[in-house]
């Protein structure tokens, strides 16, 4: 597989071309930012967590049939996946109350729901993420009510295999974000990634939180969270 040209540059990943026209390599950095990129640093090592743990996930899931863009780990920080066009969907499932949704319902963080919630959120930093629900997205073209369908019944799904591995590792799955990709023959995959980026961390026993919220709110340990978590997937 030969690297071709950076196609794209994100906040926290680039992207590379490669001579199959069908796949491109992403790239993990240790850039972070936080509220539209308003704060801005850097977290030692994050990229080589994101990107190991993310293709841990992502074949945890093709196991329990859940289609990924992942095709192969390259190296600690480059992973080769299917090149896919991205719906502009923020997908978010909350297994327990934090973050925006307490802020915007009033309440406090740590009420675990008796079932899992979505939301989606329209992708465009200009506008800063608005919230968008099924029909708004099917207004506007962003995707096909059959689309939004299979995006759900996998989100969910994704959270059902998720939620359970990571207790098995004692941590609580308390809410994250997903976002999905289409294949040229219009083949929904779950995309982007799965890491404490993405995801909120609490260990099951104290709640400490193992995840980007340490960075965000100027926790401190933030490296640390991050080696935590590398630590209880792959072991010491
Ligand atoms: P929220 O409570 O701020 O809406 O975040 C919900 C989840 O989504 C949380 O696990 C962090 C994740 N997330 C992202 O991955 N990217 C983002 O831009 C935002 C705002 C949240």
């Amino acid at each position: 597989m030969e690297k071709r040209e950076q196609l794209y540059e994100g906040k926290a990943k680039k992207v590379y071309a490669t001579d199959d026209e069908n796949l491109v390599i992403v790239s993990y950095k240790d850039d972070a930012t936080a509220f539209d990129g308003l704060k801005k640093g850097t977290i030692a090592g994050k990229g080589v967590v994101n990107n190991k743990m993310s293709n841990y996930i992502m074949q945890l899931l093709e196991k329990n049939g859940v289609p990924t863009h992942f095709v192969q780990e390259l190296s600690d920080r480059e992973t080769l996946v299917k090149k896919v066009k991205i719906v502009p969907l923020e997908v978010i499932i909350r297994n327990i109350s934090a973050g925006s949704f307490a802020k915007r319902f009033g309440v406090e963080e740590g009420i675990v729901f008796a079932e899992p919630t979505i939301e989606f959120s329209y992708k465009n930093d200009d506008l800063h993420d608005p919230l968008m629900n099924a029909y708004h997205a099917i207004a506007l073209g962003v995707a096909t009510r059959e689309e939004i369908e299979t995006i759900k019944a996998m989100a969910f799904k994704v959270n059902s295999v998720m939620k359970e591995y990571f207790l098995t590792l004692g941590v609580k799955l308390v809410d994250f974000k997903l976002e999905f990709g289409k294949t040229p023959d219009g083949t929904i995959v779950l995309a982007d990634e799965i890491s404490p980026d993405t995801c909120r961390f609490w260990d099951a026993e104290t709640n400490e939180k193992l995840d980007k919220d340490r960075f965000r709110r100027d926790l401190g340990n933030v490296e640390d969270a991050y080696a935590e978590m590398m630590r209880r997937v792959f072991g010491a």
